[in-house]
C-alpha cells in the first residue's frame, strides 16, 4: 500500500492506530518505512505509534529499535508515541501519508451499558439490545474514519484490518463471527461461576464485551450515510476473508497436544479480555477477590478447552479495508 503513496513534502508521516506492544506492529510498519526510505532517501520519516496511556510503550520502542525493528532502515527515521484514544485526533490535520490499524478498531470507545441476558458479546445479542449496541459500534467506526480523514494528506492511504464476520443464515442474527465458539465458551464458564455463587447473576446479565466484529456490509455503512466520508475517501478494497493461516482454528497446530493447546488458547484469550473483566464481570469486593475470580475464570476456561477436543476452535475471518483520501 505504501508503494502507491507519493510523498507530498520533505517529511513522511506513518501512523499505526492501536499499535500495542510492538511485536506485530513493528513488522507491519516496517515495509511501509522501507518503501519510503528506498524511494525518498534523505527524507525524514516519522512513525506515530498510537495507543492508550497504559500501553507497554517501553516494549514497543525496544521492538522499533531491536533486531527486527525499522529504525536501522534509515538514519532519518524517528518513532513517535501518540498517547490517547484513536477515537480522537491522534496526529495533526492533513499530516499522515500512510495509516494502518491492525486488530484494534473492533474495540468500542466505552463499556456498553446494556442489559444482555443470555449473551456476553454482540453476535448473540438480539432485538433492541443488539440494535442499541450496533448503534454504538457504528458511531465509533464513523468517528474513527472521520478522525483519519482529517489526519490523512490528500492521496494518503489508510488500511484497517481486524476481526470480521460473514453472513450465515444458520447462525444467530444471520452472521457468523470470528471467535464465535470462543465467546460462547467464555459465557458458559461465566454461567458456571454464577451457579457456584462466585459472580452475581446481574453482573453477567449486565455485562457485554465492548467489541463489534463487522461484516463487509457494516464496514461500508458509514460511507452510505456520511457525505464527508463518501466524498473524502475512495474505497480501494473492502473484504472479509478467512485468515491466511489456520482460519478454522488459530491453534490448530497444537490440536494433538490438548494441554498445550488449552494453555496457548487460555493465554491468548486472557491477553485481550483480562483488563475488561477486571473492571466489570469479574470485579470482586476487594483486589484479592478480583484476582481470585480472574484466576478461577481462566482456569475453568482452560479445562473446558482442554476437554473440548477442538469443539471451541478459534475461527478467524479478517476484515480489511483500504481507503485513499481524495
Ligand atoms: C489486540 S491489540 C493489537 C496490537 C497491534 N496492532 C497488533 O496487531 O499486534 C489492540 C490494541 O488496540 C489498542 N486500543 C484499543 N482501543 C483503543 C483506542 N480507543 N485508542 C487507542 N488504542 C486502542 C489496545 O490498547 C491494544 O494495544
Amino acid at each position: 500500500m505504501a508503494d502507491k503513496v507519493l510523498a507530498a513534502s520533505d517529511e513522511i508521516h506513518i501512523a499505526d492506530y492501536g499499535c500495542g506492544t510492538g511485536s506485530n506492529a513493528i513488522l507491519s510498519i516496517k515495509p511501509a518505512v522501507k518503501s519510503f526510505a528506498d524511494r525518498y532517501p534523505g527524507r525524514a520519516i516519522y512513525v506515530h505509534h498510537v495507543d492508550q496511556a497504559e500501553n507497554d510503550w517501553n516494549t514497543l520502542f525496544e521492538c522499533a529499535a531491536g533486531q527486527d525493528g525499522y529504525i536501522t532502515l534509515s538514519s532519518n527515521v524517528r518513532p513517535v508515541a501518540s498517547m490517547g484514544s484513536f477515537f480522537s485526533m491522534a496526529a495533526p490535520a492533513s499530516s499522515i501519508d500512510v495509516g494502518t490499524s491492525f486488530g484494534a478498531s473492533h474495540w468500542l470507545s466505552l463499556q456498553p451499558s446494556i442489559s444482555s441476558k443470555g449473551a456476553l458479546w454482540f453476535a448473540d445479542l438480539q432485538g433492541e439490545a443488539r440494535l442499541e449496541l450496533k448503534k454504538q459500534a457504528q458511531r465509533d467506526w464513523e468517528t474513527f474514519l472521520t478522525m483519519r480523514l482529517r489526519e490523512l494528506r490528500r492521496g494518503g492511504r489508510l488500511m484497517v484490518s481486524t476481526l470480521g464476520a460473514i453472513p450465515d443464515a444458520g447462525e444467530v442474527n444471520g452472521i457468523c463471527s470470528s471467535g464465535r465458539h470462543t465467546y460462547r465458551a467464555m459465557y458458559h464458564v461465566a454461567e458456571t461461576m454464577v451457579n457456584d455463587g462466585l459472580i452475581s447473576e446481574h453482573a453477567l446479565r449486565d455485562f457485554l464485551m465492548p467489541i463489534w466484529f463487522m461484516s463487509r456490509e457494516e464496514t461500508l455503512e458509514p460511507f452510505q450515510r456520511n457525505k464527508d466520508l463518501a466524498d473524502g475517501f475512495s474505497i480501494e478494497r473492502a473484504e472479509v476473508v478467512p485468515a491466511q493461516h489456520n482460519p478454522k482454528d488459530i491453534f490448530a497446530d497444537q490440536i494433538n497436544a490438548p494441554q498445550e493447546y488449552a494453555a496457548s488458547y487460555k493465554g491468548f484469550v486472557r491477553s485481550f479480555t483480562e483488563s475488561t473483566f477486571r473492571h466489570s464481570l469479574l470485579r470482586g469486593e476487594t483486589d484479592q477477590t478480583t484476582k481470585a475470580n480472574l484466576n478461577e475464570f481462566y482456569d475453568r476456561f482452560e479445562t473446558l478447552i482442554k476437554n473440548g477436543a477442538g469443539k471451541y476452535a478459534f475461527e478467524i475471518w479478517l476484515l480489511t479495508i483500504e481507503l485513499r483520501k481524495q
